[in-house]
């Protein structure tokens, strides 16, 4: 008992001084496992899918941004349909979408955001690559 309330504790402790960073670095190092063990077991047949390409533009639409990549995946033909479920999910949580979002609270709210559909048709393999990149790039950010 007297363990319990001491692991208590140190947990509690642990979640008020943990930097904020350090949980969105563990939670991206994850989606961006996910995203390894998907990618290989993806089948790439020439479907084309609205790809957001988060250019300077729309560098405050993260989150509009992980909600279309997240709904687009859900077209992609993949043996692992749970890691897919998992990895859709992490993708919109808001953690993630911060984690992403480069832009303070204000020009988030400022920013003018294309929808899904308005982004131009790529191949499903360019899709994938523009997803790990804006994954990876936020990780660098968060990294640094
Ligand atoms: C994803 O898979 C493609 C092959 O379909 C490969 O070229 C690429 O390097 C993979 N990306 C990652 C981050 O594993």
């Amino acid at each position: 008992m007297k363990l319990f309330v001491c692991c208590l504790l140190v947990i509690a402790a642990n979640a008020v001084t943990a930097a904020p960073a350090g949980q969105k670095l563990a939670k991206l190092r994850e989606v961006l496992n996910d995203f390894k063990k998907i990618n290989g077991s993806i089948e790439h047949n020439g479907l084309m899918l609205n790809t957001p390409l988060m250019d300077d533009d729309e560098k405050c639409c993260a989150g509009s941004v992980l909600k279309c990549f997240s709904s687009k995946l859900s077209e992609l033909k993949t043996t692992k349909a749970e890691h897919m479920k998992k990895f859709r999910r992490n993708l919109e949580k808001s953690m993630i979408e911060k984690s992403v979002n480069a832009c303070s609270e204000e020009d988030t709210k400022k920013a003018i955001c294309q929808a899904c559909e308005d982004y131009s048709m790529k191949d499903s393999r360019v899709f994938m690559q523009a997803l790990e990149s804006l994954l990876q790039k936020a990780y660098d950010r968060l990294k640094n």
